[in-house]
């Protein structure tokens, strides 16, 4: 098996991420979080907002709706730029984007004839109301990033921020991918982590270069590994309709470098089109220059999923321990889903089992616990390896006498005894970010 594989597999057998509507056959491009993975991408968000809001006064957040009518695609440019070039197979009518074809002059699934190149616009339409019909017509956004940019006053006027500052907005975002795979790579729904920072024109070489060491930086403090990351710069002919600049952060995925956030010059592209179209006056007046201008904007866009993906790839790892394999997930430990496992020695005596469901009462009120009494101890260290939980909690028959339990490193495997009233503080010390 290849690293994605045993990613994908190691992701359903622990219930981080099943395929969708999986008893029907699954839907391209679409995935579940179960109950582990629910927990890191909560993490994610977490840690993100923690860092993007929770630690600047000027930046705000925002959670806008999802399905947003035509006019918002027609200003953004989307309904006309957002379109990826494809060609059809004559024979097994399979759809590839030209990009990925490169050259290839027939089909990779079935060697048949491809037809020639077509563009598809990737927006995912929708209908409200009871007829079906144009009027309405809507779309499922293509990026959080709009329902940013048309709450703009709204948000500055009610927040009363001034020039520079944020909007930050974590959600849902789809889009009609021709080609979604890589397991959770390349999706048809998902979920992005945006912000919207707004600037004096004229001073976006300083916030572009600002924002992208803020965000390299993010990733390290992850414990990201620094050499699977890279900025890649896009050429000109690669950059979006609205930009100017932009480097996307990479990521060394087993496939090669790929995407995993973005971080875009957009000018006052978005702001002015808004403006235009919707005939609301969406330029600021700088108090301090004295002059009125639509701001320029730095955006830092991220995918929680992607993230999901790296932070599975990154911190799994295999190693030998006496002779054994053992598979263990490194996450960072604000990042892991669970935090501690509870485990008695022994299932059926009856005293250990007492005095572990009372260790788990406390600790549950503090953090995300689990309780396994299944299986002889090693394995159940091997169970809490494989899905990342830094810390092992064991209940023996020493703890009755001494009220003291075995607390196990994930890490390091090492063991140390702690006083069962002292627990809450260990752990917690230990739990906490460096
Ligand atoms: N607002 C700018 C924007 O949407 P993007 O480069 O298209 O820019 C930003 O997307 C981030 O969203 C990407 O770096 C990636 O992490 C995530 N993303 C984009 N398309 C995705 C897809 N089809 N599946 C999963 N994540 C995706």
């Amino acid at each position: 098996m290849n690293k994605i594989e045993k990613i994908t597999s190691l992701a359903k057998r622990r219930g981080f991420i099943f395929q969708s509507s999986e008893i029907y056959g699954g839907i391209s491009g679409v995935y579940d979080y179960g109950s582990l993975g629910v927990e890191l991408k909560n993490n994610i968000k977490r840690l993100w907002w923690k860092n993007i809001v929770g630690t600047r006064e000027n930046v705000v957040g925002l959670d806008a709706a999802i399905v947003m009518p035509p006019k918002v695609w027609v200003a953004s440019g989307h309904l006309e730029h957002f379109v990826d070039p494809l060609r059809e197979c004559k024979k097994c009518r399979k759809r590839f984007r030209s990009d990925d074809l490169k050259s290839k002059k027939k089909c990779p699934e079935c060697g048949g004839l491809l037809g020639r190149e077509r563009t598809f616009n990737i927006l995912v339409e929708t209908h409200l109301g009871p007829v079906k019909d144009t009027a309405n017509l809507a779309y499922l956004r293509g990026e959080t990033a709009q329902g940013i940019f048309v709450n703009f006053e709204n948000v500055r006027d009610s927040m009363r921020q001034k020039i520079p500052f944020g909007i930050a907005q974590i959600g849902k975002a789809f889009r009609n991918e021709i080609t979604p795979g890589n397991f959770i790579f390349r999706l048809r729904e998902f979920e992005q982590m945006e912000l919207e920072y707004f600037i004096e024109p004229g001073s976006q070489k300083k916030w572009f270069d600002h924002w992208k060491r803020e965000r390299m930086d993010w990733y390290l403090s992850l414990g990201i590994a620094r050499e699977s990351l890279r900025f890649y710069k896009h050429k000109k002919n690669e950059l979006a309709h609205y930009a100017d600049m932009c480097e996307d952060i990479e990521y060394k995925f087993p496939w090669g470098w790929g995407e995993l956030e973005g971080i875009a010059s957009r000018r006052d592209y978005d702001l002015k089109q808004h403006s235009q179209i919707s005939g609301k006056d969406l330029s600021y007046f700088d108090e301090k220059k004295n002059k009125k201008y639509i701001p320029f904007v730095i955006e830092p866009s991220a995918g929680v999923d992607r993230l999901a993906l790296v932070l599975l790839l990154d911190s799994y790892h295999e190693e030998e321990v006496k002779g054994q394999k053992r598979v263990v997930m490194r996450f960072d430990k604000e990042l892991a889903p669970v935090k501690v496992a509870v485990l008695p020695l022994l299932r059926n005596k009856k005293e250990l089992t007492k005095k572990a469901r009372e260790v788990y009462q406390m600790l549950s009120d503090q953090f995300l616990i689990i309780y396994d009494e299944a299986g002889s101890i090693g394995r159940r260290y091997r169970r809490q390896d494989e899905i990342g939980t830094p810390y092992c909690v064991t209940i023996d028959f020493e703890s009755l006498e001494d009220q003291a339990v075995t607390v196990r490193d994930r890490d390091s495997m090492g063991q140390e005894r702690i006083g069962i009233k002292e627990l809450v503080v260990f752990l917690g010390d230990r739990l906490k970010r460096n």
